[in-house]
């Protein structure tokens, strides 16, 4: 058998199994498709809480796409989420699953030979919830990617049990995706905590008045709406959100 393309990151994970600290807290991040904010808002999220002064730590469990960085290979999102956190930590907890192509995660898995283990992933959280007082997870493509045949990025997040942050891509189609990811996210028993209006399309016509659909529609608050914004300005975009919206969150809010 070829050696996988991937960096699959199993090794330390038996020290990770201590339960969480009851302080610490997190959400899943998931997106209505790929490409629509998913990492700018994860890193804005982490962001504002480490403004905050809490240790924070974003996990990207499942990454494909990566570049020669010098001698090392490094994947865009994985190496945004870590310059957003306060804390670092070792790649195997932060991006267990990293493969090289950027294709459909279940096809870079089965190319290598790989079948990838929502339990690694889950243990891998465990760990960085020890490490941190908030771990921000982000989601691969949508909201129900395979992870193989018969397991999905949903199983997992069902399994990390986080509240799910959806991040809605502002364009033509978003409110049927985001209702759909809704209905998924609630028929895997996990809580919508908020949705983020992220501007994918700044010229979509009648912006307002979707917006105002999907907070009709969604049952969670509008976390805020990111307008689109030039290369120096994407890490403002942690001034466009309201972390006082999540009830659980309000208590790490006091000054
Ligand atoms: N509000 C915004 N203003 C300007 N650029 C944005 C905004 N939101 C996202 N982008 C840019 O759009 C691209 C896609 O965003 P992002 O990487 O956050 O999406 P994603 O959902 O994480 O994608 P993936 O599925 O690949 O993880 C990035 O280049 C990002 O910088
Ligand atoms: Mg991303």
């Amino acid at each position: 058998m070829t050696l996988p393309s991937s960096t699959v990151r199993e090794s330390s994970l038996a020290q990770a199994e201590k339960p969480a600290d009851a302080d610490a807290f997190g959400c899943f991040v998931t997106g209505t498709d790929t490409e629509k904010g998913k990492t700018q808002v994860s890193s804005a999220l982490l962001i504002a809480w480490g403004r905050r002064g809490l240790r924070t730590v974003g996990m990207k469990p499942v990454a494909a796409g990566t570049e020669h960085h010098g001698d090392s290979k490094v994947n865009e999102d994985v190496e945004c989420l870590k310059a957003a956190s306060t804390v670092q930590a070792p790649p195997e907890w932060v991006s267990p699953y990293l493969w090289d192509d950027p294709i459909a995660p279940h096809i870079a898995a089965r190319q290598a030979g790989v079948q990838m283990d929502p339990q690694v992933i889950v243990r891998a959280c465990r760990a960085l919830f020890q490490r941190a007082d908030v771990v921000v997870v982000e989601g691969v493509g949508g909201f129900c990617v395979p992870l193989s045949d018969s397991v999905n990025m949903a199983d997992v997040a069902r399994q990390l049990n986080l509240p799910v942050v959806l991040v809605v891509g502002l364009r033509l189609g978003c409110i049927n995706h985001a209702l759909l990811t809704n209905e998924a996210i609630a028929a895997r028993g996990l809580r919508l905590a908020g949705w983020v209006a992220n501007t994918v399309d700044q010229h979509m016509p009648y912006m307002a008045e979707n917006i105002a659909t999907l907070a009709a529609a969604l049952p969670a608050p509008l976390l805020g709406h990111i307008p689109r914004l030039g290369s120096r300005e994407k890490h403002e975009a942690a001034d466009y959100l309201d972390l006082s919206l999540v009830p659980e969150w309000r208590t790490y809010l006091s000054d």
